[in-house]
């Protein structure tokens, strides 16, 4: 029978800081969110810092490091100030994410091509520092071999393209894009890069993908604090790991 490695669930609680912004006071508090997530089994905590600060705030990374007993995953763009920012906090893991004003979220995968020069420097540096970087990207080969190129040790396969057509109920679109996460990952493996992959993922999609060997880990947000409004966020995280080790044993055993 087939083993698989073990699959990392990272709880992102950017949203949970997008409710408090709405009306401007301390509740409800992202780290108590980190905390409920945790106590309920998820591996890991991720937090984005946008350059416009819409949802979690400096002082937020700085409450998550000190706050939680599991690894924190900062998300940021590849800018000098988020370098500064990250180094001072120290979290586990970068996750470099393409950042735009006008998005309403991560649209889509860092061109680690076009931007392969001013990346370089910067991964070198936060590998100094021993902060493990991921590379938020599309599952394109080219992308893949860049990264692998660019010293980082972690990709994260952008998952919203095909999360999207599920959900859409595009079958077509769904399968040309599960392929490419299919392929891609397992080139990425193969190029010695741990694989993570993220964005869009429910209970279905995320069930889908536990059955991929080579992802170690899923970072999820914006689906479980929506479920989290009416079932509770630590019933939100068992229930999301129970998908995920359905999708991880239905492998296991085929
Ligand atoms: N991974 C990365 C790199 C992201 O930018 C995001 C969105 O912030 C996620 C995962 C989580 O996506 P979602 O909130 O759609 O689950």
């Amino acid at each position: 029978m087939l083993k698989l490695p073990p699959l990392r669930l990272g709880v992102n609680v950017d949203h949970v800081a997008t409710l408090r912004n709405a009306r401007g006071g301390e509740r409800p508090d992202p780290l108590r969110a980190a905390q409920v997530a945790i106590e309920a089994g998820a591996d890991g905590i991720t937090a984005h810092l946008r350059e416009d600060r819409r949802h979690i705030r400096d002082d937020d990374m700085a409450r998550l490091k000190a706050g939680i007993s599991k690894p924190l995953n900062f998300e940021m763009a590849a800018t000098a100030d988020m370098l500064r920012i990250s180094l001072a906090t120290k979290p586990h893991a970068v996750c470099l994410v393409p950042e735009r004003r006008e998005e309403l979220t991560t649209e889509g995968g860092l061109d680690v091509i076009g931007q392969h020069n001013a990346l370089k420097p910067f991964i070198a540096q936060l590998n100094d520092a021993g902060i493990r970087v991921s590379l938020f990207i599309a599952a394109d080969p080219r992308q893949i071999e860049m990264a692998a190129e660019l010293r980082a040790p972690v990709i994260e396969i952008h998952t919203g393209a095909w999360c999207d057509a599920v959900v859409d109920g595009d079958a077509a679109k769904a399968e040309a894009e599960w392929q490419r996460i299919v392929k891609g990952a397992a080139l990425a493996r193969s190029a010695g890069l741990e694989v993570h992959a993220g964005h869009g993922l429910d209970y279905q999609t995320a069930e889908t993908i536990a059955g991929l060997p080579e992802i170690a880990e899923l970072n999820i947000g914006y689906f479980m604090l929506g479920e989290a409004l009416f079932v509770g966020l630590g019933e939100t995280v068992r229930a999301m790991r129970a998908a995920m080790d359905r999708g991880r044993q239905a492998v296991s055993r085929a």
